[in-house]
């Protein structure tokens, strides 16, 4: 596959600092202040490097959004792809740039080493008739260092042109679908990921949320209960279990009204041609259990006011 990975996002909030706290709280790494970019904060993962750049925007949103590829080649084909789509698309020695209306993200495709991931063996769990942890408690309760997102997992954005935005990210930068929701998203991916970029329909192009990759379903209850004991009020969706993607997840917000997601034992699709992308409908297009979602999951509270703030914007 060219593309091999998220590298690195750019959200705008109004209120970068408080923004950056909660990134630190939720277990990414603060980096040191870019002394040429006063006013950003940039975070790390555990795996993905530097993977989060906060910025000052009047609204909330996707600024930019990072796919790495492995060579030169992989950026003339990602180029001719674009240009055969009719997008306008910038390119240097090592990326290529171009803009996706429907979301207002800006995507760099940009040549970049892979993530490197340790093996992590998944703890033994017992089961019916198997003990493979005979005589031990659980590793998961016994665990007292905070929480780290191993790298970004995926980001979700809402598009006043859906159709179009998909196109753009699968014609055009050549993103695969794992599954598909008919009429309302596809599920996307630049990696062995079974999602990295997923587009719903909005009425406002907006960031609906990012999503942190972490060991195991212990470290998801973890970090969320950690984030909920300094305040409740983050609190949005979870614990669950998406059916697509099978992934665990636990939903918070951030204060600038995004929300984050730790996820983990997320699907991977190592070898094209032995997944078959399915379509999916109803509840099981959102999840296979845990509580069902709330309305300001779907709808956050604030989209009236981005769209009031986006028609106001110059
Ligand atoms: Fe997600």
């Amino acid at each position: 596959m060219a593309l091999h990975r998220l590298t690195r996002i750019v959200m705008g909030v109004p209120n970068v600092e408080e923004t950056a706290a909660y990134y630190t709280e939720f277990g990414l790494r603060p980096c040191a202040p870019d002394q040429a970019a006063p006013g950003e904060r940039t975070f790390a993962t555990v795996d993905g490097g530097e993977q989060l750049t906060i910025v000052h925007s009047p609204r909330r949103r996707l600024i930019r959004l990072g796919v790495g590829v492995d060579d030169p080649d992989d950026l003339d084909r990602v180029a001719a792809a674009l240009a055969a789509l009719g997008v306008p698309a910038g390119r240097d020695e090592i990326s290529v740039r171009a803009e996706d209306p429907g979301t207002g993200v800006t995507v760099r495709v940009e040549i970049a080493a892979r993530v490197a991931q340790q093996p992590t063996p998944a703890p033994a769990f017992n089961a019916p008739g198997v003990t493979p942890r005979a005589d031990e408690r659980a590793p998961g309760i016994l665990r007292q260092q905070p929480v780290r997102p191993r790298k970004l997992g995926h980001v979700v954005l809402g598009s006043t042109d859906r159709e179009t935005s998909q196109r753009f990210f699968t014609d055009g930068i050549g993103l695969k679908v794992s599954d598909e929701v008919p009429g309302i998203a596809a599920f996307l991916r630049c990696s062995t990921d079974h999602h990295n970029v997923l587009v719903q329909q909005a009425p406002v192009a907006f960031l609906h949320h990012t999503s942190w990759q972490v060991d195991d379903v212990d470290e998801v209850g973890r970090g969320a209960s950690a984030m909920l004991e300094a305040d409740p009020s983050r609190h949005t969706w979870g614990l669950g279990r998406h059916f697509i993607g099978s992934n665990f997840f636990w939903y918070l917000k951030d204060p600038a009204g995004n929300f984050s997601e730790y996820y983990s034992d997320l699907d991977c699709i190592v070898d094209d041609a032995l997944w078959k992308p399915g379509v999916w409908e109803g509840a099981r297009s959102l999840w296979a259990w845990g509580p069902p979602p709330p309305a300001s999951f779907l709808a956050p509270d604030d989209l009236g006011a981005l769209m009031a703030g986006a028609h106001q914007a110059p």
